[in-house]
C-alpha cells in the first residue's frame, strides 16, 4: 500500500524535540496497521539559513507541495528573525503557507477540566472551554502592497503595510468557519475593525452578504477586535468559532492561548480549499514559537505539536477518528497527572520531553 506523503519540518530551537513526540505518536499507528505514512524530512528556517543561506529552499517548496501535509515544529530565533525582508527564519515560513494556498487557519481553544488551574484566570471561566479561531493565513497586511520602507529626505526612515482583503478571500475562509460551525452547534463570531479601516468595511459586507446568500442556517455575529479581545478574557465561553482576518487572529490566537495556562498546549491547522475526496491539503504546527530559553533541555510541552498531528489525521488524512483517539491519549495522560514543566503546578513532578511522549503511546496501546 503507497502511503500518505507527510513532510516533516523540524525547524529551530524546541522544534526538534518536539516533533520527535510527535513523529513517535504517527509511527505508533503505521506499526498498528492503522495507517500508511511515507516521512520526508527538510529544513526552514534558522536550519536552512545555517545550511544554504536562505529560509527555505525552492526544493523544499517543491516537496511540500506534492505532500498531502506538512508536519512543522517551529521557526526562529533572535539570530535570524531580525534580518532583511525575505531572509528572516518565519519567511520560511509564510513562504510555504502562500506556495500552497493555506489561507485558513484553524486554532482550537480547548481547557481540560485537568488543566482549569493552571492559568492565570478563575477556573470557572476557562474549565471546559472550547471553541476555534479561524484565522485568514494568507492575506491582509501580512501581504498586502505596497509594504517597505523608505529614507525621508532627512535621513530618518518610514515604514508602510497595507491591509487588504477582497470578496473572493473573505468568502473562502467565510466558507469554512461556516461549514465547521454548521457541526459545532451553528455560531459564528465574526472579528473585524470596521468602524476604522476599509479593507474591514469590506469583510464585514462580504460575510454578512456570503452568510445571507448560503449559510443562513448559521448564527453570525460581528465583533470589533478590540472589544473581541476584551470578551476573550471576560467571557470567553460564549464564543464557538471565531474568524478574523491574519493580523486580528495572530494577535487574538496568542492571547486566547493564555486562556489555557500554557502556549505549548495548543495546535493549529493551516488549510485551503478542500479535495474532491473532502480532505485537505494542510500544514500543521503548534502555535507556540521556538522557545530559545528551553531549546535543548528535553522539557518543552510537546502537547501542542502532537494535537497538531491530530489535526493532520483528520484534515489531510481523512482519518478523523484516529485523530480523536490521539487527543483522548493526551487528555488521559494529563488527568494522570503527567505533566511538563510549563504546566505542573506545584503537586506534580514535572517530566521531560520524551516522557511525556512515551506516556502517550501508552495510553494509545490501552487501547
Ligand atoms: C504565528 C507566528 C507567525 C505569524 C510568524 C512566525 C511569522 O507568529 O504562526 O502566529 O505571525 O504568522
Ligand atoms: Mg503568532
Amino acid at each position: 500500500m503507497s502511503g500518505k506523503k507527510v513532510l516533516v519540518v523540524p525547524g529551530d530551537g524546541i522544534g526538534p524535540e518536539v516533533i520527535a513526540e510527535a513523529v513517535k505518536v504517527a509511527t505508533w499507528f503505521v506499526d498498528h496497521g492503522r495507517l500508511a505514512i511515507e516521512f520526508d524530512e527538510a529544513d526552514v528556517g534558522g536550519a536552512a539559513i545555517e545550511t544554504i543561506g536562505k529560509p527555505i529552499a525552492e526544493e523544499t517548496v517543491a516537496k511540500a507541495k506534492h505532500a498531502d501535509a506538512v508536519l512543522f515544529g517551529s521557526v526562529g530565533g533572535p539570530q535570524w528573525d531580525f534580518l532583511d525582508v525575505g531572509k528572516r527564519a518565519g519567511d520560511g515560513l509564510l513562504t510555504l503557507r502562500r506556495a500552497l494556498g493555506l489561507f485558513a487557519n484553524l486554532r482550537p481553544i480547548r481547557v481540560p477540566s485537568a488543566l482549569a488551574d493552571t492559568t492565570s484566570l478563575k477556573r470557572e471561566t476557562v474549565d471546559g472551554l472550547d471553541f476555534l479561531i479561524i484565522r485568514e493565513l494568507t492575506g491582509g497586511i501580512y501581504f498586502g502592497e505596497p509594504r517597505g520602507i523608505e529614507t525621508l529626505a532627512d535621513g530618518t526612515e518610514r515604514g508602510f503595510n497595507t491591509e487588504t482583503y477582497s470578496t473572493d478571500e473573505v468568502r473562502r475562509v467565510a466558507n469554512i468557519a461556516f461549514g465547521i460551525a454548521r457541526d459545532r452547534g451553528g455560531w459564528v463570531h465574526s472579528i473585524d475593525k470596521a468602524n476604522v479601516l476599509e479593507a474591514s468595511q469590506v469583510w464585514r459586507r462580504a460575510i454578512t452578504q456570503y452568510h445571507r446568500e448560503e449559510h443562513a442556517d448559521v448564527r453570525l455575529d460581528h465583533m470589533l477586535v478590540d472589544n473581541g479581545a476584551l470578551q476573550l478574557i471576560r467571557n470567553p465561553s460564549q464564543f464557538s468559532v471565531l474568524v478574523m482576518g491574519n493580523m486580528f487572529g495572530d494577535i487574538l490566537s496568542d492571547g486566547a492561548a493564555a486562556l489555557t495556562g500554557s502556549l505549548g498546549m495548543l495546535p493549529s491547522a493551516s488549510i485551503g480549499a478542500a479535495r474532491p475526496d473532502g480532505t485537505f491539503q494542510g500544514l500543521f504546527e503548534p502555535i507556540h514559537g521556538t522557545a530559545p530559553d528551553i531549546a535543548g533541555l528535553g522539557i518543552a510541552n510537546p502537547v501542542g505539536m502532537i494535537l497538531s498531528l491530530a489535526m493532520l489525521f483528520e484534515f489531510s488524512l481523512g482519518a478523523k477518528s484516529d485523530g480523536d483517539r490521539i487527543v483522548a491519549a493526551v487528555d488521559r495522560v494529563l488527568d494522570h497527572g503527567i505533566r511538563t514543566a510549563d504546566i505542573a503546578g506545584r503537586d506534580h513532578r514535572p517530566v521531560s520531553t520524551p516522557e511525556f511522549g512515551d506516556a502517550v503511546i501508552a495510553e494509545l496501546s490501552k487501547g
